[in-house]
């Protein structure tokens, strides 16, 4: 290749043809690259040193802001002491002190733990689990797996299936037999509801009629965010959680709830099922468990689905044939606890349901005289501004979110809906900021 590269890494030059990003349109981003060379606080920094405001906490999951020393330290000195341990037929001691400290916030009877190294290895775990457990049960027929319109679970096969984003799937087909819930955006009567929708509930009765036409015993799970994000950020209508919970519960199917953007903290609980008072048979996370300073995820089975599976084990046996060579990392124990700490000392858990989540709902709200805005919606330190679709879906938002990126701030474009999930540690006046920078960003893109 003979290219002459124009930018550079630690001072190095460096050419942006070999690295495939993720997500990503590269040729546009080779010819227009957004890049990033440092970050602190609450800002990324580009290679000219412009400071770029995080609004999208990363990807959803940089919960503690960049940089913190607490967690570096922590990594720092966990590395002499234990770099990596196998987890299969060994156990070392900081993943049990890990997994006793998530037991104490997650909701009661989720005692089980199984870690994993991302979010869409924990959506395949969770699904894995519960055929293990309908196994254990006798009831290998239940494989099918209910999903919902606009849900992400990652891109492994299980969470792909699981999903319900067409545009993913396309390429790569639905492995496992899936079928999928409406989703409940219902823009006619909620739109511009500030917290969770007053109509839809009547959608989770839909659930009902897909088990009785799939037939219950070949029904495994249901797998749903508690509030879609990739999907374009879409709160659970009024009482809709909880009716998803009954109707599993009367016909023996489990619930997955994936809290893999919910956990910790974004919503103003430490978990999406506390504070929407339902917990799942079997919860999912990632993203904050490490607040993304070491890749780890982790899937908390409730006690009776782990105590079947135990039971049912051979004598001596294995019992769930699953894991991953870096389940339980030990440099991610130590980062995840570090966030722990941290999260305890500084009452982030909840600080989504004080005054700052408040100001970020006042900020997007105050958004609404803009061009071509058609619904804007909040809750806790989770957001969204949804545009009406130009001559072609997604390039308004594309146009829009490249806008911010010049003004100085990050945040995510889902098609034409502007996602914001900012650091559980910003202040007011940095919500104040996006809300200035975004509305120059999209005067100057809609002008
Ligand atoms: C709800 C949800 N589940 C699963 C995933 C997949 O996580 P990962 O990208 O870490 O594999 C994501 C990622 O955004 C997510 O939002």
């Amino acid at each position: 290749m003979n290219e002459q590269p124009t930018y550079f890494s630690r001072n190095r030059p460096i050419s942006l043809e070999h690295h495939w990003l993720p997500f990503t349109p590269n040729r546009d981003f080779r010819a227009d690259p957004r890049l990033i060379a440092r970050a602190e606080g609450m800002y990324y920094y580009t290679p000219d040193d412009r400071p770029v405001l995080d609004m999208s906490g990363a990807l959803w999951c940089s919960h503690l802001g960049h940089g913190r020393k607490e967690i570096g330290q922590a990594i720092a000195e966990q590395f002499p002491v234990l770099d990596y341990a196998p987890s299969f037929g060994f156990g070392h001691t900081i993943s049990f002190e890990l997994a006793d400290r998530l037991s104490a916030i997650l909701p009661d009877g989720l005692g089980h733990i199984l870690f994993t190294n991302s979010g869409s290895e924990s959506c395949d775990t969770a699904i894995k689990v519960a055929y293990a457990y309908h196994h254990a049960r006798g009831q290998s027929g239940r494989k099918k797996i209910i999903g919902r319109q606009k849900g992400y679970h990652g891109v492994g096969f299980g969470g792909l299936s699981a999903g319900g984003i067409t545009a993913n799937r396309t390429a790569f087909g639905s492995w496992l037999p899936a079928d999928h819930l409406r989703h409940t955006h219902l823009p006619e009567k909620n739109a511009f509801t500030r917290g969770l929708p007053e109509h839809g509930v009547e959608l989770a009765e839909e659930l009902a009629e897909l088990i009785a036409f799939h037939d219950a015993s070949t029904v495994a799970a249901v797998v749903v965010e508690p509030v879609i994000g990739a999907g374009g950020v879409y709160l659970p209508p009024k009482g809709y959680l909880k009716r998803l919970r009954e109707i599993c519960d009367q016909a023996g199917v489990l619930l997955i709830l994936d809290e893999v953007i919910t956990g910790f903290g974004r919503l103003g609980s430490p978990f999406a099922s506390q504070e929407f008072d339902v917990t799942p048979d079997i919860l999912t996370m990632a993203k904050g468990l490490t607040a993304a300073t070491v890749p780890m995820g982790a899937v908390a089975v409730a006690d009776s689905v782990h105590d079947e599976i135990m039971a049912r084990g051979p004598e001596g046996g294995v019992e769930l044939l699953h894991g991953y060579t870096y389940s339980a990392h030990p440099l991610a124990c130590a980062a995840s606890i570090a966030c722990l700490d941290v999260y305890e000392r500084e009452n982030l858990l909840t600080r989504a349901s004080g005054p700052v989540g408040d100001a970020l709902g006042d900020a997007l709200f105050s958004l609404r005289d803009l061009p071509e805005v058609v619904d804007i919606r909040h809750y806790g330190f989770i957001g969204a501004v949804e545009f009406r679709p130009g001559e072609k879906p997604g390039k308004r938002g594309q146009a829009i979110f490249k806008a911010c990126w010049k003004e100085g701030l990050m945040v995510r474009a889902l098609g034409d809906i502007i996602a914001v999930s900012p650091p559980l540690v910003i202040e007011q006046d940095q919500v104040g900021e996006f809300a200035e920078k975004f509305r120059r960003a999209v005067e100057t893109t809609l002008a």
